[in-house]
This record gives C-alpha cells, structure tokens and sequence, in this order.
C-alpha cells in the first residue's frame, strides 16, 4: 500500500503549527509540492492522525456526491453544532433529509425572485450611506450590513438593525474561537470550564438568545416572510412540520451562514474591481446581468467564503490511486481546487471573461456553493443578492482599491483581516 504523500511536520505537533500561522499558504504549497492527495499529520507521529486534503475536481465530484462513502459527521462539523445547533448544514441521514425537503420548498427560483424588491431597496440605501459619500468606505463593514439587513428581512420581514452590530461582533468571535477549537489536537468536551469553552459557550447562549428574541417577535400568519414560511411548511407525504426548536436552529443557521459569505464574496470582489476600472465601466453600462454574474463568480473563485469543509470516509476507498481507510478525514479546499493549474490558465489573476466563455472545463473545479445533495440551498439568494447590489453600486460610484493591499483571514468563513478600504467616487448615475 503506497503512502499518501505530505509535509514532513513538526516533530510532535505535526501540521498544527503550519495551519495555525498560514492555513491557505500552507494548503497551497503543500498542494504544489505533493499534488492532489495530500496526507496532513495532526500531532505526534503516534498515536497518528492524519486529515488528507484531496484536491482534484474528480475526487471533489466523489467526495460530494457519493454519500455512502463519504459522510458528514467530521470533526469540524462538531464544533460547527455545538456553536449553532442543529440546522441543515449541520445535521446528517434521515433528520437532515426531512429538513432539507421543508426548506426546500423556501427557496425556489419562484420564491428567491420574491424577495429581489427588498434586495433593491437595500441596494439603493447603500448608494445613500453616508460614509461611502465621505469618499472613504470600509467595504466589508459596508457589505456586512447590506446582507445581514436584507437576510434579516426576508426572513422575518423586518428589519434587524437592532440587532446587526451584536451579530457582527459574535460571528467575528464564533470564527476565531470554533477555528482554534479545531486546530486543538484533544478537543476538551465544551462543558469543562476553560477559559476559551467559557467564551464559546458564551457567544453561544447570545447567538440563540438573539434567535429566540426574532422568534418571539408578533408574527402574522400571512406574511411572505421566511420564518413564516418555515413555520407552515408541511412534508408532503407526511403531512409534519418543524417544532419550533428546530426552527430556531434553522433561523439561527441562515442568519449566519447567509450574510456572512455573501458579505465575503461582494467585499472581495469589489476589492478587485477597485484594480478594473475597465471593468467596473462595463458593468455600470451593461444592459444585461451577464458580465456583473461573471465578475461575482470570479471574485468566488479567487476568494471563495466557504474556503474549506470536510467529509469523512465510511468505508475503505481510493482517492487519486491511494488507498485511504474507513474513517479518515477528507479536507475538500475550494481556495486549492480554483488554483488549479490544470484547470485554470494563470490561477492568480483576476479575469472575469473566464466565465463569459462558458466557465470551468470541469463542473467540480469551481465549488464555491459546493456540490451534490448538499449543496448550498441559498445559493438563487446569494447570486440575487450580489448582483442587485453590484448593478446598484456600480450606477452611482467607481471604486479605487489600488493603495490598499487585501489579506484574508480563512476562520468558519473566509474574512478580511481588518476593514478593507476603497476610494469611492460618486458618477453621473446610469439609467436603470
Ligand atoms: C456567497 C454566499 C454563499 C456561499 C459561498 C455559500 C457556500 C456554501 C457551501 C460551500 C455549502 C456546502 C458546504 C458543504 O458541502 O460542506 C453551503 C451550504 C449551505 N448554505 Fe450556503 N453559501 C452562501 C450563501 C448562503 C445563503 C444566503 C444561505 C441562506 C439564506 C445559505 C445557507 C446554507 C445552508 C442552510 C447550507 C446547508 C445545506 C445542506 O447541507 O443541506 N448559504 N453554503
């Protein structure tokens, strides 16, 4: 049995250090010196453990689509449902199954098309905030507000401006702590009391007390609201619903994996349409969404929000040739896979007319929603969103991101490091 290749390591702590200052760098290199399976050691040599990051678009394809042999219930998975309960991207087998059917029904081309008036007016506020009018703007700061206003009110209907500033502190605090809870190499059960299990657990009990506060709210039964929908919907066949703990944790689950990558795909690629004057020109005057879609789907590709996940194998099986054992941890990186040379020509560099001429050769090259049964459900709502706000933005302003340079940040999702600052210029508006 041939060995999987991969980074020698420190000699006790294996990989850990490497992740822990530079997790994406070190996934690159690695990939570029070992190739497409690539064999991680966490800690000692012994007792070993080992994660492999396979890399190749075929293995991806496998890995997302072929559920008996690659499941779900990986450790980083774990420390996701600790911190967030158990809603669709967390659950696995016949209780996910029955979810993802409800929400389903939720996010239907019929019913993402729905939600574009909000999406608009929330588009057309950001155009009139003040600090893009002082000419300075921090786009993440800009960006988070935008998705989490309007995720806020398509899900409930209103509003959650009450509410925006304690969400962003939080996911800011769930990613650093859920990502070095990962990289521990014996994860202590959350409830002894150390003093990151304290802070954890902490941000936990705010973030359901924050979804439990929504919850609560007046509702009215023939609101065209998420939540509301959530709560009439009904399994064909069986005729039940969602108890309403389960719809918390649902709620709670959109809440954050819906505006905090959306919010990392519009800053990163406004961050490098801020270098494409060239660009930003065409898309104000484009009378099509083609090329601002393009342009969204390129920024995702260079910085895709869900920059990695995890699947776990259920049975022995072969990736790229090897044999890899029942139980082992398969590390999926959409930020190595989209820098793949044999897939895309000059990986590094920003072209956005690589979509315009009929995207990637291979379907599991680009896996920025992911791939298979489960794959992003909000993924209509995300593209809506982002083009909406683009189109809008880009009628009324051109951005200069050139004096400053983007450095990322990959915890749950991937972040910038610090505000990301653009000059902002105020346009003739184009006509709509
Ligand atoms: C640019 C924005 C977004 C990106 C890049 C993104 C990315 C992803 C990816 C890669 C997965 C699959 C993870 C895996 O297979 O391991 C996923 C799943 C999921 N996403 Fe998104 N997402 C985005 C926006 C949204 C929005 C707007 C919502 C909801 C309002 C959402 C809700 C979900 C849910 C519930 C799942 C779990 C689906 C399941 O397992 O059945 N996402 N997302």
């Amino acid at each position: 049995m041939s060995t999987v290749p991969g980074p020698a390591g420190h000699p006790l702590l294996g990989v850990v250090p490497a992740f822990v200052a530079d997790l994406l760098g070190t996934l690159e290199a690695t990939f570029a010196e070992h190739g497409d399976l690539v064999a991680y050691r966490f800690g000692p040599k012994w007792p070993s453990r080992t994660v492999y990051g396979a890399y190749h678009p075929d293995d991806v394809a496998r890995a997302m689509t072929d559920p008996e042999v690659f499941g779900r219930d990986t450790a980083g998975f774990k420390v996701i449902r600790e911190s967030i309960g158990d809603g669709l991207l967390t659950l696995d087998g016949e209780t996910w199954k029955r979810h993802r059917k409800l929400v389903q029904q939720l996010f239907t081309h019929r019913r993402v098309m729905g939600y574009t008036a909000l999406m608009a007016e929330e588009a057309a506020k950001i155009v009139d905030d003040p600090s893009l009018r002082s000419g300075t703007v921090d786009l993440h700061d800009l960006m988070q507000r935008y998705t989490l206003r309007v995720v806020g009110r398509a899900l409930f209907g209103d509003a959650i401006d009450d509410i925006v500033e304690e969400l962003q502190e939080l996911v800011q605090q769930l990613g650093e702590l859920s990502t070095a809870r990962r990289l521990q190499l014996f994860t202590l059960p959350l409830s002894l009391p150390t003093p990151r299990n304290r802070k954890l657990r902490d941000v936990r009990r705010r973030l359901f007390a924050i979804a439990d506060r929504v919850l609560d709210l007046p509702s009215d039964p023939d609101a065209d609201d998420l939540l509301t929908r959530l709560r009439g919907a009904r399994d064909e066949e069986t005729g039940a619903g969602l108890s309403e703990q389960e719809i918390r944790d649902e709620v709670l689950g959109f809440l954050l994996a819906g505006h905090e990558t959306t919010a990392g795909a519009l800053t990163f690629t406004l961050h490098e349409l801020g270098r494409r004057q060239d660009v930003q020109a065409d898309i104000a005057h484009a009378t099509d969404d083609t090329l601002v879609r393009a342009t969204i789907q390129e920024g995702m590709r260079l910085y895709p929000p869900a920059h990695s996940t995890e699947r776990i194998t259920l049975v022995d099986t072969k990736i790229a040739g090897y044999d890899v054992r029942a139980g082992s941890q398969i590390l999926i990186s959409p930020w190595v896979t989209h820098r793949h040379p044999d897939f895309w020509p000059n990986p590094t560099a920003f072209d956005p007319a690589r979509f315009l001429d009929g995207g990637p050769t291979h379907r599991y090259a680009y896996i920025p929603f992911g791939g298979g049964a489960r794959a992003c459900i909000g993924m209509q709502f995300a593209l809506m969103e982002s083009t909406i706000l683009l189109k809008t933005l880009l009628r009324s302003y051109r951005f200069d991101t050139t004096a400053h340079e983007l450095s990322v940040n990959p915890l749950l999702t991937l972040r910038p490091n610090g505000p990301v600052r653009a000059t902002a210029t105020a346009t003739t508006p184009q006509p709509v």
